[in-house]
């Protein structure tokens, strides 16, 4: 479906705004939760039966993308920096396994970075079984890995599917050879169309391509030359990424010439190109940034109402409760966020020291909750049953969000909002602005002075 939209609205709505990977976000979180608070919450998990998502943080990558915004260490690629980060990152593992008293059973098992094809394919093997020592993969985990392509081959995709991988996801960003000169990552398509294919052969589940739209040098019509490249090759999804620019909390974004970053309307047209051609070649548009061919489980779960996200992204599996493991991981248990260490020499300190390396993190409060639960529901299924919300947490959506009504009503007026029957349903046009109507939630928001520091763009 076409959208139009016009240049005042898009103005109107770009502001700065959180992409709600959590509630309450990161910059909310505090040192309330150390330690001690951390192995209760592990200690009191492992009595129950709930399940469990598991992520792993490998920081590192050979050269640094400029438009980076992820959390990344960046070394040459030698075996040694691999090792290193093992012995301590299972050195966690026995730790979390240790205060958990019971193998857990891990509905979703993800490898995340950084690069994880940085390590070589021994160190993948040693920490894939060493994970298996404590906890049970099932024959029905969703079991993924993010891959650079440049840092792979068939050798090492061989063994990742022979150890269990079954979703895989690469870095594409974008195949215009002058984008990729800017953001200092040369990455040709020829490179992605091979390890693609040979992923196919091996009959990975599922592959999808990280795409990126607002980087430096991107226009409308180049950007098109990418998707119709990328709608050849077929993967069955796609993360379209709106380029985060928050050169305050990553300094080497000042690297790129902002002159040479679109403006806001711009961004939307290379969005709104790139969307039409994807649903023109037969995708479904997913939540808030994803696309999925028809037969996708990713697509067939958001029509039935059965998507959830995570750090890890969207999943059709949802667990109780995620652990993660490494440098800068995030986790939630027990109704609590818990953040790991982000300098590297300290996350290794700790660790020789035998304690686990929780940083921060956030014990939520019954609002929290419940402001979740409705920011979640919005995101990935894009209506809000109100008789559920009331089922749910047995009070009226209306009475509980009564200060949030004007907020409702401009949405709804704006057209970005409509209410049918019970159900608050986002709109087309809605959906390219879920985050600004997410934000009307958003009690800290609400409560703290701008946010303009602290996230990027909503577009
Ligand atoms: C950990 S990387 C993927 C694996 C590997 N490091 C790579 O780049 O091929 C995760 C994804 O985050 C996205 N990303 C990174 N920085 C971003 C930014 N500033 N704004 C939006 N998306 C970003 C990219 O699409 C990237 O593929
Ligand atoms: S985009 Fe991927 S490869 Fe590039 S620096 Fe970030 S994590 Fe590393």
């Amino acid at each position: 479906m076409s959208i139009l939209i016009d240049k005042d609205t898009i103005l109107k709505y770009d502001k700065a705004g959180p992409r709600y990977t959590s509630y309450p976000t990161a910059p909310t979180w505090s040192d309330e939760v150390n330690e001690s608070v951390y192995i209760e919450k592990l200690k009191s998990f492992g009595q129950t039966d709930k399940t469990l998502s598991l992520y792993i943080h490998i920081p590192f990558c050979q050269t640094l993308c400029t438009y980076c915004g992820c959390n990344v260490v960046i070394r040459p690629q030698k075996e040694k920096y691999g090792d290193v980060y093992l012995d301590h990152l299972i050195r966690e593992m026995e730790l979390i396994a240790k205060h958990i008293g019971t193998k857990k059973t891990v509905h979703q098992y993800h490898w995340g970075g950084g690069t994880p094809t940085f390590l070589t394919e021994s160190q993948i093997e040693r920490l894939f079984t060493k994970t298996q020592e404590y906890f049970t993969l099932s024959p029905t985990s969703e079991i993924a890995i993010e891959v650079d392509p440049r840092t792979t081959d068939k050798a090492k995709i061989r063994s990742l599917r022979r150890l269990g991988f079954n979703r895989i996801s690469f870095g594409v960003q974008d195949f215009d050879a002058n984008v990729q000169e800017k953001v200092n990552r040369i990455q040709p398509l020829d490179l992605v169309a091979d390890v693609h294919a040979y992923c196919r052969e091996l009959k990975f589940n599922s592959i999808n391509f990280d795409l990126i739209y607002g980087l430096p040098g991107q226009t409308a019509k180049g950007f098109s030359e990418t998707i119709k490249q990328v709608i050849d090759l077929r993967p069955d999804r796609i993360a379209l990424y709106s380029y985060a620019h928050v050169p305050w909390l990553k300094k080497h974004q000042n690297k790129m010439n902002t002159a040479d970053l679109p403006s806001a309307d711009q961004k939307l047209d290379i969005f709104l190109l790139a969307r039409e051609q994807f649903l023109q070649a037969g995708y479904q548009a997913i939540a808030m940034d994803h696309f999925a061919l028809n037969d996708d489980e990713l697509a067939k779960a958001f029509n039935h109402g059965e998507l959830y996200r995570n750090f890890m992204g969207y999943t059709v599996q949802p667990a109780d409760e995620y652990i993660g493991l490494g440098l800068t991981s995030i986790g939630f248990l027990e109704n609590t966020f818990v953040h790991n260490i982000k300098v590297l020499p300290e996350y290794y300190k700790v660790l020789d020291e035998g304690k686990l390396p929780v940083e921060r993190g956030k014990i939520l409060t019954h609002d929290d909750t419940v402001r979740r639960w409705t920011i979640n529901v919005l995101m990935c299924q894009f209506q809000l049953d109100k008789v559920n919300f009331q089922t749910i947490f047995g009070t009226s959506f209306d009475i509980y969000f009564e200060n949030e009504q004007k907020h409702l009503k401009h949405c709804q007026e704006e057209g970005l909002l409509e209410e049918v029957g019970s159900t608050l349903k986002v709109t087309e046009i809605g959906k390219i602005f879920i985050r600004n109507i997410c934000m009307g939630f958003d009690a800290y928001l609400q409560k703290k002075a701008t946010p303009q520091q602290r996230f990027s763009r909503t577009i």
